[in-house]
């Protein structure tokens, strides 16, 4: 493959890195797309912790957690974010849905200046139901979209936007649309086994310009965050 030597960003994620062969192409703006409680969020503050062990520069946006939220659910897993947040090599910033005008500004125009001159390697913006805010009109979706997409490519930034699969098929996202534009797609699946039982399984849908494993593996969420159990099969 052409671009089987581009530099990798490495998930953090136990097994995810093997299947990825190393992890994310550097530069990639990426999607993590599952159900309610599969572990997106985990997913993403592992993603920058592993950024944050290896000296980047990380930015959490979020619709619903702050600060203090995110420093409590990463404590939780041992992460604790809270030096790195009084040296700014993190910054977590909160949009508020209440405030729909404020909030629109700030993606328009203060986020992009500020990732800009921040210079981020790892993004995070959880998730991507935030720019449904921008606008209800299909078209200018996408091209939000697309412009978020070429804002964080600008600044080479590796970039991960959880989605929300839509209830009905658990494989697209809630306005079909994020998964067309992104680099990749990983998807967190929950499997009902049987009435006492539930399976979480992960696959990576797309990653352009690498080989990877499409094959879907069994992973758990536990004290240390997500671990991707390769030798496992999937009932
Ligand atoms: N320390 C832990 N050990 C094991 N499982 C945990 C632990 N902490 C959280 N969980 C599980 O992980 C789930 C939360 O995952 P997370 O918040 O990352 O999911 P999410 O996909 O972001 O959910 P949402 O769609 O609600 O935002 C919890 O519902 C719980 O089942
Ligand atoms: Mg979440």
């Amino acid at each position: 493959m052409e671009e089987e030597n581009t530099e990798r960003i490495p998930t953090g994620i136990t097994g995810l890195d093997e299947m990825l062969n190393g992890g994310i192409p550097k530069g990639h703006v990426f999607t993590v797309l599952g159900t309610f409680g599969t572990g997106k969020t985990t997913f993403a503050l592992q993603y920058l912790w592993e950024g944050i062990q290896r000296d980047e520069k990380c930015i959490f946006i979020s619709l619903e957690e702050g600060k203090e939220e995110i420093v409590k659910t990463g404590r939780s897993y041992g992460w604790d974010f809270q030096p790195y947040l009084d040296s700014n090599q993190i910054v977590v910033e909160k949009l508020s849905p209440a405030d729909a005008k404020a909030t629109i500004n700030r993606l328009k125009s203060d986020l992009p200046r500020f990732i800009e001159d921040f210079g981020a390697d790892r993004i995070v913006i959880d998730s991507v139901s935030l720019l449904n805010m921008l606008s209800d009109e299909p078209r200018e979706k996408r091209e939000r979209l697309f412009e978020l997409c070429q804002m964080v490519k600008k600044v080479k930034a590796t970039t991960l936007l959880t989605a929300e699969v839509k209830d009905e098929n658990h494989r697209s996202s809630r306005d079909g649309l994020v998964e067309y534009t992104v680099d990749g797609v990983i998807l967190l699946m929950y499997n009902q086994l049987d009435s006492q039982e539930v399976q979480l399984s992960i696959q990576v849908i797309k990653m352009r310009r690498i080989e990877h494993s499409r094959k879907i593996k069994p992973y758990d969420i536990t004290d240390d965050g997500l671990v991707v159990h390769l030798e496992g099969a999937i009932f």
